[in-house]
């Protein structure tokens, strides 16, 4: 047996940013091959091409099937998995009756292992290979999501979710807590196989400023950490944030007075932004995560995806699971269409294609490692199926081109449109 596999089947990647080009960016062959070696890709183009200089490579044909990076899910609680679409409340409302209580059963590990591991398969069925979660406060709801990630062998970054005000009794630490177990955690785990660690207070509302303050310390101390957040995703949350910190200027200034701005920071949702946070946020580069299901199941607004972009902002896409209400990248593609159309402008399938993968990994600054086909990169490889039930299969067979045969599946598929998928260059399910 030789050690190189060669996928063959449609294929569809990037030479540039379609948020800027459009389908311009996208590079498509419709018989084209990925060769995969030692876990990475190592080649890839025709697929004609590609047998005759691998003579020696397994071949796995995936016919009609379009060979895809793994969909990178930059925004999600795998502690919520069990909540998703829990019904009618608002933000802060949504937080004390079905999240909070929710959480405070992760301080059993064995409960936050099931929990790890129902989201991890949850999420491999559905072609995402790399999540970004908030954890709890608890460390050992950290250990369990990289242990059940290890296991599966896949790429995920993660932290502790840090709170010492807003919250209930048993779901607060301290500054100092939260330093000294966050610091903990990321010796244990930031780097130990395919583990990242994200430096993660939950957002303004539930942090005192010396716990903003602790973390922002932290970061400062590993700066080759992200650092995820919430930022401007209610109007009522927005007041809030007001109320509880009267001198700073707006939102964002609340993380940036404590160190919590920079390049690797990373926050979800950004609806509600004032000219000042846009600016702050272009010029130092920082990243954010739109987490459309969760944006219109909870009602919190429209994000700006294309006047983002028009800045130069990077932008993730994200489930944003249980606010969100789709374990599915597919589906979370389809609603950041929607919101594009009332925002004015009508995302290009690349656009929606790149936001899922590469899009999401340079929001990650780790589209050197995922969420591309580029050769060198890890091999996390997703086969849709465009033609997984009736009413997509109608549609498709009238396509003109790769955007009309793909964009039926982005708009109404689900799990059964994923065909199989591939972490580290091994497939996990479907093959
Ligand atoms: N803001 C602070 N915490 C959360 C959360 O868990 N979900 C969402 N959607 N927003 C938040
Ligand atoms: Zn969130």
């Amino acid at each position: 047996m030789s050690n190189q596999t060669l996928m063959i089947g449609q294929t569809l990647w990037f030479d540039s940013d379609a948020m800027q080009n459009g389908a311009d960016a996208a590079r498509y062959h419709r018989r084209g091959g990925i060769l995969i070696d030692g876990g990475k890709v190592a080649d890839r183009g025709d697929a004609d091409d590609l047998r005759k200089s691998y003579p020696q490579a397994d071949v796995v044909d995936c016919g009609e099937g379009l060979i895809l990076p793994g969909f990178v899910d930059a925004h999600m609680h795998y502690p919520q998995t069990r909540m998703i679409a829990s019904w009618g409340k608002r933000l802060i409302d949504w937080l004390n009756t079905y999240t909070f209580p929710e959480e405070m059963t992760l301080a059993d590990p064995a409960e936050a292992r099931a929990r790890a591991d129902l989201t991890l398969d949850l999420a491999l069925a559905h072609g995402t290979t790399t999540q970004v979660s908030y954890c709890t406060i608890h460390p050992c709801s950290v250990d369990a999501f990289f242990e059940s990630a290890a296991a599966r062998g896949m790429r995920v970054f993660a932290g502790k979710t840090c709170m010492d005000r807003n919250a209930p009794d048993g779901l607060r630490d301290t500054p100092q807590t939260a330093y000294d177990q966050s610091k903990e955690l990321i010796g244990k785990w930031h780097g130990k196989g395919r583990a990242e660690y994200v430096i993660t207070p939950r957002f303004s509302p539930t942090s005192t400023p010396e716990q903003l303050e602790a973390l922002g310390a932290l970061w400062a101390e590993h700066p080759n950490c992200l650092m995820q957040t919430h930022l401007s995703e209610q109007t009522d949350e927005i007041e809030w944030v007001k109320s509880l910190f009267p001198n700073a200027k707006d939102y964002l200034e609340t993380y940036e007075q404590f160190g919590l701005l920079g390049e690797r920071a990373l926050y979800g949702h950004v609806i509600h932004m004032e000219p000042r946070e846009m600016d702050r946020l272009a010029e130092v580069g920082a990243a954010v995560v739109h987490c459309p299901t969760s944006n219109t199941f909870i009602g919190s607004g429209v994000f700006e995806a294309a006047k983002m972009a028009s800045r130069g902002i990077r932008v993730g896409l994200a489930t944003d699971t249980g606010g969100g209400s789709s374990f599915s990248m597919l589906r979370t593609m389809a609603a950041a269409y929607e919101i594009g159309q009332l925002a004015g402008t009508a995302l290009h399938p690349a656009q929606l294609l790149w936001l899922a993968t590469e899009g999401s990994a340079r929001a990650l600054k780790a589209e050197d490692r995922i969420g591309t086909l580029a050769i060198g990169s890890e091999a996390d490889i997703t086969v849709l199926d465009l033609a997984s039930t009736p009413a997509i299969a109608q549609r498709h067979a009238r396509a003109k081109d790769i955007w009309e045969a793909l964009f039926p599946t982005i708009m109404m598929g689900d799990d059964r449109a994923i065909k199989s998928v591939w972490v580290n260059g091994h497939p996990v399910t479907g093959e």
